[in-house]
Parts: C-alpha cells; structure tokens; sequence
C-alpha cells in the first residue's frame, strides 16, 4: 500500500538508466557536493596565499635538486633552454587548469573536470593517471630524498646510511629504501591534522626551500666561467628536447591547489591566482638556478655527481659548510613535494569515492580534525612501500606520462565546458581559445611520445589494470548508477 500522496514508483520504462560510459556529473551538482563526505565536512580554511604555497610545496623538490643532474649531461649547458620549453609546456596546460579550476572549484582537479565534460569512463581513466602523477610520484620524489639525506649527515656527523637500508631493491646491491618510507610516514602524521594546519606545515617548508635556492644563486654565482657556457648545446636540438622531456617531471604539482577546491575560502578566485603564481615562481627559480648551476660546474661533471647543488656549493665556497647547509634546504624541499602531493592525492581520492568509484572509506572525514584520517593512512602506506622498494627513475618516467595524459585531458574539457556552457560564469578564462588548449593537448601529446618504451609499457599495463577495476567495480558502484537520465538532466538545470 502506498501512502497517501506518496508517488508510485517508476515503470521500468520511465527509469530510463543513463548509459554508463557517457555519464556525466554536472557542474552544479559537482560544485553543490564541495566537502561532504562520509560523516563530517572538509573545512573552508585556505588563503590564496595558502594554495599558491600547496602548489610550490608539490612542484619544487627533486627536480631541481635531483633531476636537473640528470639532464646537464644531456643537454650540455642548454639545460637552461631545456628549462623554459618544459615551463611552457606545463603553462599551456596551467592556463586551463586555471580555467577549470575557477570554474569547477571541486577537490577531484582535473578527474572532476573530465567527469563534468566527457563522462565517467574518461574521468575514472583519468583519476587513474592521476594516481601516477600523485601516488607514484610521492614515491618517485621520497626515493630522491635519501640522496640529500646522506649528503647532510656525511657533512655533519661523517655518517652515511649504508646502501642496503638506503637504496630500493637491485639498485646498487640495496634491498630497502628506509629514508623514503622515513619521509612518507613522517608526512601522514602531519596530514593527520587537517587542511589548515597541514597548510602551516607547508608554508614553512616552501619559505625554507625557496630561501635555499635563492642562497644557492646568491653564492653559485660567484663561481660561475664564461668557459663553461660553451658550446652552449654540445648535444643538439635532440639533447635539449631530450632533457626538457626529462625536466618536464620538475613542473608536475603546479596543478596541486585544484585539490584543495573544497577547503579553500574563495576558491573560484583564488584557486586560478594560485596556480598561475606558483608556476612563475617556479619557472623563475628553476632558469636561474640552472643557469648558476652549469656557470659553476663543467655540465660533463654532472654525470655521477650525487647532490649536484650541495657540491657546486662546497666548491665555490671551499668549504663544506655551505653544502651541508644546502643538504639541509633539499631535505627539506624535498619533504615539502612528498606532503604536498600526498595531500593532492588524498582530496582526489576523496572526490572519487564521493562519487562511489573507489570504496567510502576514501570519503571518511574525522570530525575532530575535518581529515580525511583513514584515507591518509591507506594512500601513504600504499607510497611508502612503493618507494621503499622501487628505483628513482621508474618511478619518475611513470610518473610523467600518467600527469601529461592527465594535463592532456583538461586541455580538452576546456574547450569541451567553453562549447557546452558557453555562459557559465568563469573567473579566469585561458587567453586566445581554443589555440592555447589546442597546443597544450599536442604539447602533451608530443612529450609524452618522447618517453620510452619501457614507459609506455607500464603505463598500458597500468591502464588495463584500471579498466579491470571500473568494470568490475566502480560501473556498478557509482552513485549516478541509481539514476535516471532526467535525474541526472535536473541536476544539471
Ligand atoms: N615536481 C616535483 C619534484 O620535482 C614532482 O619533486
């Protein structure tokens, strides 16, 4: 018997399901969902000010520190070139981050932008390269970290941590990376308390990191001989392209403040500022230190240089006491990208089991602390053993295809949300559309068809992997598979 006034329920027919693959969730109801989750809410705490040092705190790390030792041999002094064509392949792709994420303010960053424009099946395809770009990258960057670690220690207390507990399994005769697991768990406990004191955390460690680099040009300078400019590139075209490809890694985290939409004060404002911000600052620190770095040091003595930056300093110096100290701001640095991009991993995997394509306890907000406690817990033990037990640049190149296939994917919703909702309201809108999303997608697509085939590789298996887990789970689990096409229309009015 139904009760009176109560609608009868809908023939099969009425129920007309949305197809699966196609579904979208709209904007609104996107925006309308911000910081609920299981059992209490994200908090509103952050400042512009805030996010612009989320996306510092993720970007600036091993790949000015670590990597850019990697790429001076390959490029010869034109690294610094190498430099600028990775920043502006990362700034195509910033402007329509910053675009979306004015538009869309959502913690899922571009997994939410994908879902609101071309459907779930896409969206989950890229919230799953987003785990590349964040999870495995937290790992890729905690394994760079003991590098810097012993550098510090050798300079201070004559220690070094002996290769087995300090190098990941089958690299030079390790079996365990116990730095890199030091600095993920080191980062949940802090994640623990919440946006607003994580976002404390934070800032403190960026001033830090970008006070060492301005030390580092202030003091790498003086060494610099016009002799090691030349030739400026004694590999080519080929060596320039080859190591901005490499470099490419050292930009990835710009995009971090889109996931923290949901726990910003004004986010359609800020969140767009703060990206752009942090890239410039980036970009600016990234091309001075480079060029200091290959003015001080023939780029043939980058090949098997460990802590590059700490020994440029200790040679210019001609004393060790500015190389520890050097060591001391990378460790830092370094620990800031693994927090950071922890936390980015964290919000995304929180919008995704929002939306009941990853289990709920990714959506569990504690209310004491407005943290999403169990998911922090679960995505570090995950990083952590990743890094432990797996080599640098594996990890790294892993990395780089999963966020370029990701960056590729928002140039498109870009112009996807431009065509479809012309008058929604945007904060920020990406100049000369749709030729700067168009060039960003192809930048995207080229960068990515640079990395090698042992990437490639990976990342399909990782995609097949991905596929075996939405149709197995989340096709059925997701919340817009109780609804029907006109519940799904009506949310979107
Ligand atoms: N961009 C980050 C770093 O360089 C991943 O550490």
């Amino acid at each position: 018997m139904l009760d009176q006034g109560q609608a009868p329920p809908l023939s099969q027919e009425t129920r007309k399901p949305v197809n699966p693959l196609m579904r979208r969730k709209p904007v609104e109801r996107l925006i309308s969902e911000g910081g609920q989750g299981e059992g209490g809410t994200l908090r509103r705490s952050l400042t512009m000010w805030q996010l612009t040092m989320i996306s510092i705190g993720a970007t600036l790390g091993t790949g000015i520190f670590v990597v850019l030792g990697t790429a001076a041999p390959k490029a010869g002094p034109a690294v610094t070139i190498s430099f600028i064509l990775a920043g502006l392949t990362a700034l195509f792709s910033a402007l329509s981050y910053a675009e979306l994420a004015g538009s869309v303010p959502v913690s899922g960053s571009s997994y939410s932008y994908t879902y609101a424009t071309m459907g779930e099946l896409i969206a989950w395809i890229c919230g799953w390269c987003l785990v590349l770009e964040y999870a495995v990258s937290v790992a890729a960057v905690a394994v760079g970290w003991g590098q810097y670690l012993n550098e510090f220690l050798d300079g201070t207390i004559g220690v070094t941590i002996p290769g087995a507990i300090s190098q990941p399994y089958g690299d030079g005769g390790g079996f365990i990376n116990l730095p890199a697991l030091v600095v993920v768990l080191l980062s949940m406990v802090f994640l623990m308390r919440g946006a607003k004191e994580s976002a404390t955390v934070n800032s403190i460690m960026v001033a830090v990191k970008i006070v060492t680099l301005i030390l580092f040009i202030g003091i790498g300078i003086m060494g610099i001989k016009a002799g090691n400019y030349t030739p400026l590139a004694p590999l080519g075209v080929t060596g320039i392209s080859a190591a901005a490809s490499t470099l490419f890694f050292s930009y990835i985290g710009f995009d971090a403040a889109s996931t923290a939409g949901e726990e910003a004060k004004n986010p359609k404002k800020d969140l767009p500022r703060a990206i752009m911000l942090s890239l410039g600052i980036v970009t600016v620190l990234y091309v001075l230190v480079a060029f200091v770095a290959v003015g001080a040091m023939p780029w043939k003595d980058f090949e098997g240089t460990e802590a590059a930056l700490a020994q440029i300093m200790t040679d210019v110096t001609g004393t060790s006491v500015w190389g520890v100290v050097l060591a001391a701001g990378a460790i830092v640095a370094i620990f800031s990208v693994v927090f950071a991009v922890l936390y980015g991993q964290t919000r995304i995997l929180f919008a995704m089991s929002r939306d009941g394509l990853v289990p709920k306890v990714f959506a569990k907000v504690d209310e004491k602390t407005g943290a999403p406690r169990a998911n922090v817990v679960i995505v570090s033990l995950f990083c952590g053993v990743l890094a432990a037990f797996i080599p640098l640049g594996k990890l790294a190149d892993a990395t780089s295809i999963g966020t370029l296939f990701a960056f590729g994917l928002v140039n498109v919703a870009v112009i996807i949300l431009r065509v479809k909702r012309p008058d929604m309201p945007r904060t920020f809108k990406v100049a000369l559309f749709p030729v700067t999303p168009i060039l960003g997608f192809l930048a995207c697509g080229y960068m990515m068809f640079s990395l090698d085939a042992a990437t490639w590789q990976v990342f399909g298996g990782w995609m097949v992997v991905g596929l075996v887990v939405y149709f197995t789970y989340g096709i059925r689990r997701s919340r817009l598979a109780t609804e029907t096409e006109e519940e799904v229309a009506t949310a979107e009015k």
